[in-house]
């Protein structure tokens, strides 16, 4: 069996009897760029902060490139690098002597060429002498990355890295992160917003109120099999259709538009079945027409079942 990036088990956290983080589990792939999802307060970073074990866990396991946390501590270490919150820097010190200083305190013997390598990994070759002050924030992200990579981690957690990056900064922060699963590197970043995921993720959990409700490759919420669109179709008898819709137990959702038009929710194979019913049953179909959904829609749905204690 090939070792996971991370595997997550059961991970919850408790604070004075309120539980923050309540038995999430999930694994991240080799070279995979995985999502935590979810709005101000859901307990991302909460869960970030357990995985690099910053904060304890009241229960949980954690497996990094299969190394147990509690059992392999250094091992576990060495393998992850990580950004929680705003990377701290010495201002008035040089990019690159911020990077040596942290070299000096890593979990791993750290070489020169190293340090060279991710200065050139993360694109500050021309800016690493100059000091950090002088830094834009684009500039002072890409060098906490540069820094939690010091160590050649294969796991790099990043707590909301994009917050205050401009579109462009966060688009080459894409890219940029994209280049490094190129390397074989996996990826776990965290973000309140659904655009934003569905650009730079695989897959993603969507996480709320502590609890993982749902895991999902981008492709798979864009196309997910047990969300049923909308579809509306006009017809010469609404009433008629509506008779016969029932007797076939296809009028979920039943709402009537103006005019001829009435709309049911149903999947595509569906669409096609009340059309040949209504066409054989005498019944003029005018049109179909799916009203199609947002990614946006559809992550706000699957949020909403988790608020009622759905799907994990
Ligand atoms: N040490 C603590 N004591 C009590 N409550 C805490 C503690 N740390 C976090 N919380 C609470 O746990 C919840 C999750 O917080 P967390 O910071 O993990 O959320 P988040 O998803 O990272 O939010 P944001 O998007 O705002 O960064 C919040 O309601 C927060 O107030
Ligand atoms: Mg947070």
């Amino acid at each position: 069996m090939t070792k996971k990036a991370l595997e997550v088990r059961s991970l919850t956290k408790k604070v004075k009897n309120k539980v923050i983080v309540d038995d999430v589990s999930f694994e991240v792939e080799k070279g995979e760029i995985f999502g935590l999802l979810g709005p101000n307060g859901a307990g991302k970073t909460t869960i970030i902060r357990m995985i690099v074990s910053l904060i304890g866990r009241t229960k949980g396991e954690v497996f990094v490139n299969g190394y147990n946390i509690d059992e392999q501590f250094k091992e576990s270490m060495s393998e992850m690098g990580a950004i929680v919150e705003n990377p701290e820097f010495y201002k008035y010190m040089s990019g690159y002597k911020n990077l040596k200083h942290y070299a000096n305190m890593a979990t791993r013997e750290v070489t020169e060429e190293r340090i060279k390598e991710v200065v050139k990994l993360v694109g500050l070759e021309n800016a690493v002498h100059q000091k950090v002050k002088t830094y834009s924030l684009g500039m002072r992200q890409r060098l906490g990355v540069a820094q939690a990579l010091l160590h050649n981690p294969s796991l790099l957690i990043l707590d909301e890295p994009t917050n205050g990056l401009d579109p462009q900064g966060i688009r080459e922060f894409r890219d940029y992160l994209r280049s490094l699963t190129k390397q074989g590197i996996s990826v776990i970043v965290s973000s309140h917003l659904l655009s934003e995921m569905e650009l730079m993720c695989d897959r993603f959990a969507i996480i709320e109120k502590g609890k993982l409700i749902h895991v999902s490759s981008i492709n798979q919420l864009a196309n997910q099999e047990q969300f049923v669109p909308t579809v509306q179709f006009e017809v010469d008898d609404v009433n008629k259709a509506f008779e016969l819709l029932k007797e076939h137990q296809l009028t979920n959702d039943w709402k009537v538009e103006e005019g001829q038009q009435f709309s049911i929710k149903v999947d595509k194979e569906t669409t096609a079945d009340v059309n040949l019913l209504l066409v054989n049953n005498g019944i003029k179909v005018y049109s179909i027409h799916p009203i199609t959904t947002t990614l946006e829609d559809r992550f706000l749905a699957l949020t909403s079942k988790g608020e009622q204690g759905g799907k994990k």
